[in-house]
């Protein structure tokens, strides 16, 4: 109380109060009429006296002016001002975080690559390719603008299917590496930018797999990892089941005296995923690679992965053939070794627990499917999954396997479409033109068709693969019968994939630079490779390298590329003629492709979204760069492939939804420069 008094004395006996300030003990501050209040308020201003040191402005000097109308009304005009700034940027950051289309994930903005390791780079010249050579030529995945790798099997491997006769699938075979090269090549791929994505091989394993020998001495745990059944050494086998590379797919055990399945080599039993032991194991094994860092997996040959357990006879395409001569593929339907009930739930599993590894950001790992389902092509589209429960990010695309078949624009045409009319909405597409088991584009089609194919590859939506050299426009190897090294070609030479798998054509030097070390290599080289090869096309601007390297940069830089739409404009016996354009953008760009056997002139003048003049960024021919067509006039040469950049206010999908797809729609808005969902 005294201390109160005392203060009182001290500061406020000249001072004022706030004029509805009440003592704290409740007793009635003294009232002042309103002229002394008044007073009192100017004498402050002249009387009042600052204590040293400062102590700060005493609260009711405070309270009094920061009632006043010119005070309190900017204070809370400023005060509402902040606070609706602040919400409006929270309403709008959350508009745009959900309007905004998801970024492209890794495996949808280039081409992915693959490397057939065997054939790519020999680091230690003993002829066969290997893990530190693919580590030395990384800089060539930078240089093509690649971003993600796919490598053939390198398990440990008795090799005879290079690979996919799987010894042990925790381990590298020395052939290859060791698991350290493995580790360093992955770091080293991760450190650049690159993803790397291994072969997984779930159907079957080696006969010399530990699982194999434990389950032919019926080792009770193993007795049913593999499919088994009873025969007799003598006698017919147990049906007419044959194997991918022709005759029975079933062989007599000596040791357990049975039969065991094998749908490809007699060296690669099938695993029986009936057994659940099975099916753990392979998860493990999928988790192994994961835990090291791999970016995605290639699973290898899935519609094998179950057979029917009643093991009935399947249908012969011809039933009036004698059963005796039912020794290949193409004899039978195959209603019971493959795309059996219950793959699918496998392949959801195996995605499932890739997902368990997918939750860091940037660590999507990645699934694509292997399954040749010819013209059931909606059994390929089954491995997208469903929108709720996801499969394979893509399962390949195979179709255009059979560009070599026709050539015609229509045709191209028509293989596209197989894809794009029976793809699930919202998924995202992807072409194959090659790969270690089918001849290359290049031989097949012919040199003069390798750079409008690249252009097709590479101006579609989606990702398209490129087999090792593909870039380049490497070609088939001519094999003699004592060079055949596939066991498919010891059958029959013709079915021999040697000669889509000669070494890589570095560049002109011995061996073409694929092994610099010996003068062995495991196949032949092509005899071309003085001629086609990464170092001589380097240095052509014009080359076939140079065209696939502009063409994939530039579709990742321009959105209508990498994720527009993509429309129908023309289809005849030369020319496939499509565009590309982005909602909301100007930029779009026409493809005019000539697969035909002479030059074309194309009229477009129908298409009223286009400008009347065209300019040409680039053609496979260097004659017609920067050319200026009109559109009733476009003139393409055979083999000539054009892409044309305009611009434009009109869209041509909105008119013609038959003819335009896209995965994920979004728009472009120019004035803020970003994209939303539209
Ligand atoms: C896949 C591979 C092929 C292999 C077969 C058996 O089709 O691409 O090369 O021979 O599976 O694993
Ligand atoms: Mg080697």
């Amino acid at each position: 109380m005294s201390l109160k008094e005392d203060s009182e004395n001290m500061e406020l006996a000249e001072c004022t109060k706030n004029p509805g300030f009440q003592d704290s003990d409740g007793g009635v501050s003294v009232e002042q009429p309103a002229e002394q209040r008044l007073s009192t308020v100017v004498r402050l201003d002249s009387e009042y006296k600052q204590l040293e040191p400062f102590a700060g402005m005493p609260k009711e000097v405070l309270l009094l002016y920061s009632s006043q109308a010119r005070y309190r009304i900017p204070r809370e005009v400023l005060f509402w001002l902040t606070l609706s700034c602040a919400l409006a940027l929270v309403a709008v950051t959350a508009t745009v975080i959900a309007l905004s289309p998801r970024c492209l994930q890794w495996w949808q903005v280039s081409p992915v690559y693959q490397v057939y390791p065997r054939s790519f780079k020999d680091s230690d010249g003993d002829g066969v390719g290997d893990l530190k050579g693919i580590q030395e030529q990384i800089h060539h995945f930078q240089y093509l603008n690649i971003k993600s790798v796919w490598i053939s099997p390198f398990y440990r491997s008795p090799m005879k299917d290079f690979g996919y006769d799987v010894e042990d699938f925790r381990d590298i075979d020395p052939r290859f590496g060791t698991m350290k090269d493995f580790d360093e090549l992955l770091a080293k791929m991760h450190s650049n930018g690159l993803k790397l994505i291994m072969d997984f091989i779930p159907n079957h394993t080696s006969d010399r797999h530990r699982w194999f020998n434990l389950s032919r001495t019926r080792d009770p745990h193993y007795e049913d990892y593999y499919v088994w059944t009873d025969c007799n050494a003598t006698s017919q086998r147990p049906n007419n089941w044959v194997s991918v590379f022709g005759n029975s797919s079933w062989t007599y055990d000596e040791v357990r005296e049975q039969c065991y399945l094998h749908q490809f080599l007699k060296e690669q039993p099938d695993l029986n995923f009936r057994n659940l032991h099975v099916r753990k194991e392979i998860i493990d094994i999928l988790v192994f690679w994961l835990k090291k860092g791999v970016d995605g997996f290639r699973m290898d040959a899935v519609k094998h992965i179950l057979e029917a357990s009643h093991l009935r006879d399947e249908p012969q395409v011809d039933p009036d053939k004698p059963p005796e001569l039912i020794i290949n593929e193409w004899d039978l339907h195959h209603d019971y070794t493959t795309t059996q009930l219950g793959l699918h739930d496998l392949l959801r599993e195996w995605r499932a627990e890739m997902n368990v590894y997918s939750r860091e950001p940037g660590r999507y790992r990645f699934m694509v499917t292997e399954s040749y389902d010819y013209n059931e092509v909606g059994k390929t589209m089954m491995y997208y999954g469903t929108p709720l429960v996801k499969e394979s990010d893509f399962p390949f695309n195979f179709y255009l396997l059979d560009l070599p078949q026709n050539s015609s624009g229509s045709w191209v045409q028509h293989l596209v479409n197989i894809w794009m009319n029976n793809m699930p909405q919202g998924q995202w597409p992807n072409w194959v033109v090659g790969n270690h088991d089918k001849p290359r584009i290049a031989t097949s089609v012919g040199q003069g068709y390798v750079r409008v194919i690249n252009m097709l590859l590479l101006t579609l939506p989606g990702t398209p693969t490129t087999y090792y050299g593909e870039e380049i426009g490497m070609e088939n190897i001519n094999i003699t019968d004592s060079q055949v090294q596939d066991p498919a070609g010891k059958y029959n030479t013709s079915a021999s994939r040697d000669p889509q798998r000669a070494p890589m054509q570095w560049s002109g030097d011995v061996n073409a630079g694929f092994n610099n070390k010996t003068n062995i290599t495991w196949l032949p080289v092509h005899p071309d490779y003085k001629s086609i090869n990464v170092e001589v096309q380097k240095r052509d601007e014009r080359s076939v390298l140079a065209q696939y390297r502009f063409l994939n940069t530039l579709r990742q830089a321009e959105l209508a590329l990498s994720r527009g739409w993509f429309c129908y404009i023309h289809a005849d016996e030369n020319v496939f003629s499509f565009l590309r354009e982005f909602d909301g953008l100007r930029k779009a760009f026409l493809v005019v492709l000539n697969f035909g056997k002479e030059a074309a002139i194309t009229d477009l003048s129908s298409v009223s979204e286009l400008p009347e003049k065209l300019e040409v960024l680039m053609s496979t021919m260097q004659a017609s760069d920067g050319r200026v067509f009109h559109k009733s006039g476009i003139v393409t040469e055979e083999g000539e492939g054009l892409l044309i950049q305009y611009s434009t206010h009109t869209r041509f999908n909105p008119s013609h939804p038959g003819a335009c797809y896209i995965s994920e729609k979004a728009c472009y808005l120019e004035v803020v420069d970003i994209l939303y969902t539209c």
